[in-house]
């Protein structure tokens, strides 16, 4: 690899000159094409935040970008950012820097305009392919955190378990232990091999990056599902408190560290203290879908334990409808949205949600074909749940549960569908089929408050 990193500090002017050969490398060693470390400093910062969630990205982003203007990459970054929030809110802002960076393509070197083609994927809705053409970055660029980052992201989205962690498998051993944000990359890489069942060795790499950063909350975040998908409910909830001032503080993702504290509890059927951890440290603050599916998610959960969450319900239903250009945007947020509408007893716009969906199904992006494949069957399966008609909802959701991986999402969240097919067997009076089902729970949590109580319910 071509390391010159001689040429002198450029004059503003000269930073907007052409042709902008590859004049420096980030922090990885990846070539860029700003000859401005000013520009480069900022980009860093940015890629930092977006990896640890500890403030907010825009700015340093718009730091780069005033650094150096012509700098495709930089306005790259900022589309990417906002496009990795994954809501149609966000589309237009990230549409706008994608094209700016374009028009900067001729400035560009190999590898950005290898991430101009991509990022052009991913906004017209062609995910997989956007995430084959961030790969192709990754061979030849394996430290392109840019890349590597964007796509993990994506995967999660698109529900590919297999490439959360191979993804970051195959480029792992090309990184450089003392490389700038490293240990990311092994939190990264924990959360894969968690989604695929690779418990112990998950645990292993979370602690590893942790041991370097302790206040990663991806890498807290994987060894929390590592306890939740064995049961271990005791274990997660002390992980979480013990480490709680390390990853709570100041994060961006701490509401959802603490939904999985929520979800501790609840497996002990503490419902006062999930209820608890609800008001004080998930719900505060949410804007965006993310936030309105842990709070509709573990308001769903209380409501199949028969809690009635009361008037939290009209709160993250009014959420959800003050976002109406959302819908048919994301069907895994729709999903939810049409949870809250149903908890707040608002089927009418549950079912408009529906319509959205089958709109949405038409067309041929990867969002139309999870809609088309699994949004319409499971919605229609929930509102079959929804209107009481629950031998109809177990017809519906017992195949869709086999296929509703491809909307994203990790296993613990997709759960909720689990447990909701369970008490509509139990409702239908399929007895048989509901011990059947519990079965499946009782490999990891056979001894669980939670998994009692099914059993009870089945009788
Ligand atoms: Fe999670």
């Amino acid at each position: 690899m071509n390391t010159d990193t001689t040429l002198a500090e450029p004059e503003a002017a000269a930073a907007q000159a052409q042709p902008r050969l590859s004049a420096r490398f980030d922090a990885r060693g990846c070539p860029v094409s700003t000859r401005s470390q000013a520009a480069i400093d900022s980009a860093e910062r940015a890629q930092w935040i977006l990896v640890s969630y500890y403030g907010d990205a825009m700015a340093p982003l718009d730091d780069a970008i005033a650094a150096d203007p012509q700098w495709a990459l930089a306005h790259l970054m900022k589309a990417n950012a906002l496009l990795t929030v994954n809501e149609h809110g966000f589309t237009g802002l990230a549409q706008a820097s994608f094209e700016q960076a374009k028009a900067l393509a001729g400035g560009a070197n190999e590898r950005e305009r290898a991430h101009i083609g991509a990022t052009g994927l991913c906004l017209a809705g062609q995910w997989a392919e956007a995430c084959d053409a961030w790969e192709r970055i990754l061979v030849d660029h394996p430290q392109d955190l840019v890349a590597l980052g964007t796509a993990h992201l994506f995967d999660f989205f698109r529900g590919d378990a297999r490439n959360l962690q191979r993804r970051v498998t195959r480029v792992l051993p090309e990184w450089s232990a003392s490389a700038p944000l490293y240990s990311y990359v092994l939190g990264m890489h924990a959360f894969g091999l968690e989604e695929n069942n690779h418990y112990a060795l998950a645990q292993e790499t979370g602690q590893a990056a942790l041991a370097i950063e302790r206040r990663d909350p991806w890498a807290v975040h994987a060894v929390t599902h590592v306890h939740e998908m064995q049961g271990q409910y005791e274990r997660g909830a002390d992980w979480l408190q013990s480490r709680s001032g390390d990853w709570a503080p100041d994060n961006g993702f701490a509401y959802h560290n603490w939904w999985h504290l929520a979800l501790f509890r609840l497996e002990r059927l503490d419902t006062a203290g999930a209820l608890a951890l609800l008001d004080e440290r998930v719900t505060p603050g949410a804007e965006v879908a993310l936030q309105r599916i842990d709070i509709t998610a573990l308001l769903w959960r209380l409501r199949l334990l028969g809690v009635d969450a009361g008037a939290r319900w009209e709160a993250i239903a009014d959420g959800w409808a003050a976002q109406p250009t959302e819908a048919g945007h994301y069907c895994f947020n729709d999903v939810h949205a049409a949870l809250a509408q149903i908890g707040a007893g608002r089927l009418q716009a549950a079912e408009e949600l529906l319509a959205a969906v089958q709109r949405r199904s038409l067309d041929r992006s990867t969002p139309g074909m999870m809609a088309r494949e699994v949004g319409v069957p499971l919605l229609c399966g929930l509102l079959a749940h929804a209107n009481e008609r629950h031998a109809e909802a177990v017809e519906i959701l017992w195949p869709a549960r086999e296929t509703c991986h491809r909307f994203g999402g990790s296993h613990a969240q997709r759960d909720l569908i689990d447990q909701t097919l369970l008490d509509a067997t139990i409702r239908s009076g399929q007895r048989r089929l509901a011990k059947h089902l519990l079965n499946e729970r009782r490999l990891m949590k056979a001894h669980s408050p939670l998994t009692e109580h099914w059993a009870q319910r089945i009788g």
